[in-house]
C-alpha cells in the first residue's frame, strides 16, 4: 500500500509571518491525518518560519526548487544542503512554472533531483503536458520524454526516494481539473514507464501525485482512483481549512 502525500505548493504567496500563522492554523486541523504525509512547500525566505511553526506537528516542510551545485558563485541560487540545513524534508523539482518562466528542462530537473537525493531531501518531480500537446494527442509521448530525460537516469536506489507529480499544465490555476479518469490514465502510463525502467516493485511502490485545480470539492473523486497517491495543491492549499479538508478527504 502506498501512503498518500498531500502537499501544498504555496508558490510565491505569504510573508514569513503569514506562513507561520497559516501553518499554526493548519496543524490542529490535520493532526489526526496519520493516513497521509502532509507537506507544505514554501518560498525560500519563509522556510525557517515554516519549520518552526511545524515543529512537533505532522506537517513536513519543503522547498519549491534548488540549484544542483552545493555552493559557489551562483548569485540568487539556493542549494540542497542549504535546504537540508534549515530542516526541509522535501523539495519540488521541475514544476511547470519553473519550466515555463525560468528555462527549466528535463536535464536541469534531473540534476536537481540528484542533488536533492544526495542531500537526503525527498524530491517531488513534476511532469505534465501542455494543452496543445494534449490536443495534438501527444500526452503519452511528452510524459515518456519527461520520464526519460528527468528520471530514467537515476539508480534504482535513488528512484525509490522519488515522488512524481503529474500536473497537466492546462489544469494548473485554471479551475479545469483533469477528470479522475484522465488523471488515472496518465498515472497508469507513468507507472508503465517506471515498470519498463525500474521493474514491477519500483512501479508499485512509487507515489504519483496529481496536481491541477485540486479543491475540497473534487479531492474525493480524484482519490477514489487507486492510481492517485495524493495531490500537489496550489491555490486551495493556501487557506488552512481548505487544505485541511483536502488532507482529510
Ligand atoms: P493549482 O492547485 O492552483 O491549480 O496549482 C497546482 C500546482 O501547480 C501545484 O504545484
Amino acid at each position: 500500500m502506498r501512503k498518500p502525500v498531500m502537499a501544498g505548493n504555496w508558490k510565491m504567496y505569504k510573508t514569513a509571518a503569514q506562513t507561520g500563522a497559516a501553518i499554526g492554523a493548519l496543524a490542529p486541523l490535520v493532526a489526526g491525518a496519520s493516513h497521509v504525509d502532509v507537506v507544505v512547500c514554501a518560498p525560500f525566505v519563509n522556510l525557517p518560519a515554516a519549520v518552526e511553526a511545524a515543529r512537533g506537528t505532522n506537517i513536513e516542510i519543503g522547498g519549491q526548487d534548488l540549484f544542483w551545485l552545493k555552493e559557489g558563485a551562483y548569485t540568487g541560487e539556493v542549494s540542497a544542503p542549504m535546504l537540508k540545513a534549515v530542516e526541509c524534508r522535501w523539495v519540488i523539482i521541475g514544476h511547470s512554472e519553473r519550466r515555463q518562466y525560468f528555462g527549466e528542462t528535463d536535464e536541469t530537473a534531473a540534476k536537481k533531483t540528484v542533488a536533492a537525493l544526495d542531500a537526503g531531501l525527498k524530491p517531488i518531480v513534476c511532469v505534465g503536458e501542455r494543452l496543445e500537446q494534449r490536443e495534438a494527442g501527444s500526452t503519452d509521448a511528452v510524459l515518456a520524454m519527461q520520464f526519460a530525460g528527468g528520471l530514467a537516469g537515476l539508480t534504482a536506489d535513488q528512484f525509490a526516494q522519488v515522488t512524481i507529480a503529474y500536473e497537466p499544465v492546462w489544469a494548473i490555476g485554471t479551475g479545469k481539473t483533469a477528470t479522475p479518469e484522465i488523471a488515472a490514465e496518465a498515472h497508469r502510463f507513468l507507472r508503465s514507464q517506471i515498470r519498463g525502467k525500474f521493474g514491477d516493485a519500483a512501479a508499485e511502490a512509487c507515489r504519483i501525485l496529481y496536481g491541477g485545480s485540486v479543491k475540497p470539492e473534487n479531492i474525493q473523486a480524484l482519490m477514489a482512483q487507486p492510481e492517485l497517491d495524493g495531490a500537489l495543491v496550489g491555490g486551495a492549499s493556501l487557506d488552512p481549512p481548505s487544505f485541511a479538508s483536502i488532507v482529510n478527504f
